[in-house]
């Protein structure tokens, strides 16, 4: 139990840890670039926090770079370090108080030095955002239960023979608003157990001989790549008589995936423009419905995108609840720093 919640918790954690870290050492590098002793307390201090910024930022470094790397989702990126930034400002400003006002002084003026930095260098990130393949537009919208239902329904139906949401456990579902009976109807097989992962009977070593791939879990698909993706990838597929499956797609060129919804969505084809492009700039308007299916092509877009915002929703099954709490947790901050400040601004009043 704790080791689970721990699983859930500690990447968070340790980004926003790691990000705020990672900014207190340029703070206090820059600090101590700028500081200059009077004394010779001052100095011996100054050097011995030399020594632990360096060894603490080499260590920082490989750990920051290592992240940066695998995170390739930038607009969510820049956010993460923006939070850790204003983490490391309440830090620094909070720490500044117990320091010598010429410390504090440097340390302010290079903090402000840094804000500008980041503000640059966040603008400058978010230039990466949209160079991918053009993907269909999505909004994300989960704030339809209904429609997260039928995500789920569909995703049971049609999905859940091959992949797995092993970080979703059954239980999970209720948040969709199903009642425990209707779980136990519609959601579980005979084998489950209401609480245990959405795991898949496939063996994966099995799959991939029959695919030539692994389905992948799709606990969290929507983190790894943009829900805008996967809506372009499950409304994408065409027919392509060379290959094994019959199937290509817009979004995923040489799919191992069959259409598993091509009853429902109909048969896309390439249109002549499309044959001649190379696969990784074809895009939607290189299709062609040529054989309708049992839904209007308005309707398929409704499904894909339920599917799509249920698997957003499976990503981070609590996310509804975490925004709600988020809002009452920065209200009674606002208020908690409102009264904080009157406060100090008092208490200061006859030293100052
Ligand atoms: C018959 C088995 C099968 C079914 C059913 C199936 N998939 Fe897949 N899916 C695969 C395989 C195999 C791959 C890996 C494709 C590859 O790597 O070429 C895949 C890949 C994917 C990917 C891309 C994963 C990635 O990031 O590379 C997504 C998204 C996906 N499937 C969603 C779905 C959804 C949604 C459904 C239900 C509508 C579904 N799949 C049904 C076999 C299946």
């Amino acid at each position: 139990m704790l080791k689970e919640k721990f699983v859930e918790f500690f990447p968070f954690v340790a980004y926003l840890s790691l990000g705020a870290f990672a900014f207190m050492l340029i703070a206090a590098t820059l600090a101590l670039l700028f500081f200059k002793p009077q004394t010779a307390k001052e100095q011996a201090s100054k050097s011995t926090a030399w020594t632990l910024t360096l060894a603490l930022g080499a260590l920082a470094a490989g750990a920051l770079g290592y992240y940066l790397m695998a995170a390739y989702d930038y607009p969510k990126m820049a956010f993460k370090v923006a939070a850790a930034l204003v983490y490391a400002i309440a830090f620094a400003a909070g720490g500044s108080l117990s320091v010598t006002a010429g410390v504090r002084k440097t340390m302010m003026k290079s903090l402000y030095g840094l804000v500008a930095t980041m503000f640059a260098a966040i603008l400058f990130l978010m230039q990466f955002g949209g160079h991918e393949a053009e993907n269909r537009e999505f909004k994300v919208d989960l704030s339809d239960e209904k429609r997260l239902q039928h995500g789920a329904a569909v995703f049971r139906d049609y999905c859940l023979s091959c992949h797995g949401l092993a970080l979703v456990r059954t239980n999970q579902m209720l948040k969709l608003g199903l009642s425990k009976e209707q779980l136990e109807a519609t959601m579980l097989t005979s084998v489950d157990k209401i609480g245990e992962p959405m795991h898949v009977a496939m063996r994966s070593e099995d799959a991939k001989v029959w695919f030539g791939a692994a389905p992948p879990d799709l606990s969290l698909e929507a983190s790894a790549k943009k829900p805008e993706w996967i809506y372009s990838y499950l409304t994408g597929f065409y027919k392509d008589d060379e290959r094994p499956t019959g199937w290509n797609n817009i979004a995923f060129d040489k799919v191992a995936m069959p259409h598993v919804l091509w009853l429902e969505q109909g048969v896309q084809t390439l249109t002549e423009e499309g044959r001649k492009k190379e696969p990784a700039h074809r895009t939607h308007e290189d299709l062609v419905l040529t054989t309708p299916g049992l839904q209007g092509a308005e309707d398929f877009d409704r499904t894909a995108a339920d599917v799509t915002n249920f698997l957003v929703w499976a990503s981070e099954p609590d996310q509804n609840q975490r925004k709600q709490i988020g809002v009452g947790v920065m209200l009674f901050l606002a208020l908690l720093s409102f009264v904080a400040f009157k406060l100090s601004k008092n208490y200061w009043k006859d030293i100052r």
